[in-house]
Order: structure tokens, then sequence, then C-alpha cells
């Protein structure tokens, strides 16, 4: 299945096929870098070893995520003698996509960056719409750049050796897309909708199907607003409350864990301005039950305390909890709330 981001010259495709790891002679036809982790190498390595004129191995770990590892690869990639032409592949989750782009944006002012993400929120998230970052000590993804990679190859077949945990983080990203799908895209089919996809198809049985349908609708407002300047916003819905309760549990809940749960949130905050009915509403958390999603905030965290970071959000428009809700069925808005009380009867 192909998908295609359309940004005019710096388009490229999305390919998501099982077994792709297997059949890359079809796409890399160069000697290209390839930069991946200590766990994915010891996996998935191998396919690509005989592409690579130089492998570049990182630690696992979001904490690595940062300026260091940033050098480290340039040296590598500079050390092996890059040319402007060249490719760089990252192989690996979010972490290395993230990191591997902006080290591609920098060295020799852009190389060519191609994707092969390896997590469910790889596939269906990160590797798509050019974002690419690293973390620093005032906050995550501070340091980054817009910088599209030339295509991104997918193999679901990787989420075979996927942990749970991780496969869940990727699907709340997943649902998130089913929720937002009427304002994102232009292909939306009252008929057959991913919201009735999700609620009535087992997603382990279609894995590429999903990752191909949320790439579309990431792609539909990429393509339409690259550097975030309007609809682009409506891919944080569920991520305001997420970053509160990532920051206070110090990153101890995944990612998709704060989503999950910022989506219910989102919903209930909805329900309470009449944005929408009780029916979508029920629905839609049952949704996000069905597919084993969390949707409560965790014991001992404060109201307040979650309201002061939800201001705090680097999203955030002069003090004010910038939201998107859903407002009615797939269809998302952003709102501006300044009524504090409301947000707390939400609140545990
Ligand atoms: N650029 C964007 O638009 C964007 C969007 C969302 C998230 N992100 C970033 O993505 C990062 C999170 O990405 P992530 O959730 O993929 O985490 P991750 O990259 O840390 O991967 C999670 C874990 O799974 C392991 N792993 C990867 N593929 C595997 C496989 N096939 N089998 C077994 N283990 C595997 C990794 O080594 C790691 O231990 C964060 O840094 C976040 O900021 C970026
Ligand atoms: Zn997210």
């Amino acid at each position: 299945m192909n998908i295609d981001v359309n940004l005019g010259a710096r388009s490229y495709p999305i390919i998501i096929q099982n077994n792709l790891l297997e059949n890359l002679d079809e796409y890399i036809k160069n000697e290209v870098f390839v930069v991946t982790n200590t766990t994915v190498n010891r996996l998935y390595g191998k396919y690509l070893k005989k592409y690579a004129k130089k492998m570049v191995v990182i630690k696992d770990g979001e904490k690595y995520k940062n300026i260091s590892t940033f050098e480290y690869i340039a040296n590598q990639l500079l050390a092996a003698k890059i040319e402007r032409k060249d490719t760089v592949v990252a192989l690996g989750g979010g972490v290395v996509g993230d990191i591997v782009g902006y080290v591609a944006s920098s060295v020799l002012r852009g190389v060519n960056f191609v994707q092969i993400p390896t997590t469910l929120l790889a596939q269906v998230d990160s590797s798509v719409g050019g974002k690419v970052a690293v973390n620093t000590k005032y906050g995550k993804n501070l340091l980054g750049a817009f910088y599209q990679p030339k295509c991104v190859l997918i193999d679901p077949n990787v989420l075979q050796t996927l942990p749970e945990r991780q496969i869940k983080t990727g699907l709340a990203e997943v649902v998130k897309y089913a929720f937002i799908e009427k304002t994102a895209c232009d292909t939306f089919d009252e008929s057959f909708t991913f919201y009735d996809f999700l609620s009535t198809k087992d997603y382990r049985q279609n894995y590429e199907n999903i990752i191909a349908r949320s790439c579309q609708i990431k792609a539909d407002v990429v393509s339409a607003d690259e550097h975030e300047n309007n609809l682009r916003a409506i891919l944080n819905l569920g991520h305001t409350l997420c970053h509160a309760l990532e920051n206070l549990t110090n990153y101890k809940i995944t990612h998709g864990e704060g989503v999950s749960i910022g989506l219910k949130f989102a919903f209930d905050l909805s329900l309470k301005l009449g944005l929408v009915g009780s029916e979508y509403h029920a629905n839609a958390i049952s949704l996000l039950k069905t597919l084993g999603l969390k949707t409560e905030i965790p014991r001992g965290m404060k109201a307040d305390k979650i309201i002061q970071l939800m201001k705090s959000d680097k999203k955030v428009v002069s003090g004010e909890v910038n939201f998107v809700l859903p407002c009615g069925k797939y269809d998302v808005t952003r709102k501006v709330l300044q009524d504090e009380l409301l947000i707390k009867e939400i609140l545990p």
C-alpha cells in the first residue's frame, strides 16, 4: 500500500508492506548510512547491513535523545566521509527517527533521509510529517527542525517483536485519528469511517490497514499545513493533558497512555460544554476501553498542579489553556478555555 505526502517538490511516498525488510532491493539502490539503536539492531540490523556503508548504533532510550548523541552520530557520519548526495536511514522507533532526522537536516546542511519506523507509534505518527528534534534540559523536542524524509518504508511484521505496552502506545494515536478524521481529511467518507473500522475489526489482523489509514489522515493534515500554523494543531487532540501527565509522572507513563487518558478527558470536557452528545461520548470511551487503552488519570494527581502544567504547555496561547475538543462525530474544534472551574470539575 502506498500513501503520498503531498508537499510539492518535497512530496514523498509512504510504502507499507508486510515483509518489506526482506525486499529492500526494490527501494535501496545505492550504499546508505544506517543509524539504529542496540535493541533494533539486534532484531533487524541484519536486513540493512548489506546496504550499509556505515552502521551507527546508539543506546536505547528516550534519555539518549539529546545533543550528545546528535554529536556522536554526526561525527560517525563525517568520519565515514558522508557526502551531500548520500542517504541516512533511520531504523527504529520515534527516538531514533527524531534524532537521526535532525542530524540529517544538519550534516553538510542536509543529506537525504529515509525512515524505516519499527514501533507502531513511529509507523503511524512520528515518521510522517517531518518534525525532527532532540530533547534539552528545558524540555522535550526543544531543538529541532522540519525536515521531510525522501520516503518512509514500513514493514508491519516488525510489530511482532514489539512489547504489548508499546503496541498500546501507538494504538492511542491510531484511535486519535479516528476522532479527527472528518476535520482532517479530504478523503473523508461518512459511509466508511476509520472509527467504524476500529470499532468492528480486530486491529491485530489488520495492522497494514490501520497503519495506512492513520498515515493517510496524518498526510492530509501535514500536506494542508506543514508548519502547524493552523490545521496541524488538531493532531494535538488529547495531548494537552498528556503532556502534563508525562511531566507529573516523570515520564513513567508512556506517551500513548497519556494520550488515551487525554482523549477521554477531551470527550468529558466536550460533553460538559455540550459539544458532543452523550451517545457519541459513551461510544467513544467504550472504543478506548475495548482497545485496552487507559482512560483514568493516575491516582494522587492534584487538579491544581495539572491545570498549572497545562497552562505552561508549549502550545499554549498567552497563558490560557488551549484545547482541541471533539465537536461532533469524527470532528474536532480548537477552544481556548478560561473557565478553570469547569476543567476542575472533570479532574480528580
Ligand atoms: N516527530 C514527531 O512528529 C513525533 C510524534 C510523536 C512522537 N515523537 C517522538 O517519538 C518518541 C517515542 O517513540 P517510540 O514510542 O517509538 O519510542 P522508542 O523509539 O523509544 O521505542 C520504544 C521501544 O521499543 C523498542 N523497539 C523499537 N522497535 C522495536 C521492535 N520492532 N521490536 C521490539 N522492540 C522495538 C525501542 O528500542 C524502544 O526500547 C518520543 O521521543 C517522541 O517525542 C515524535
Ligand atoms: Zn502524540
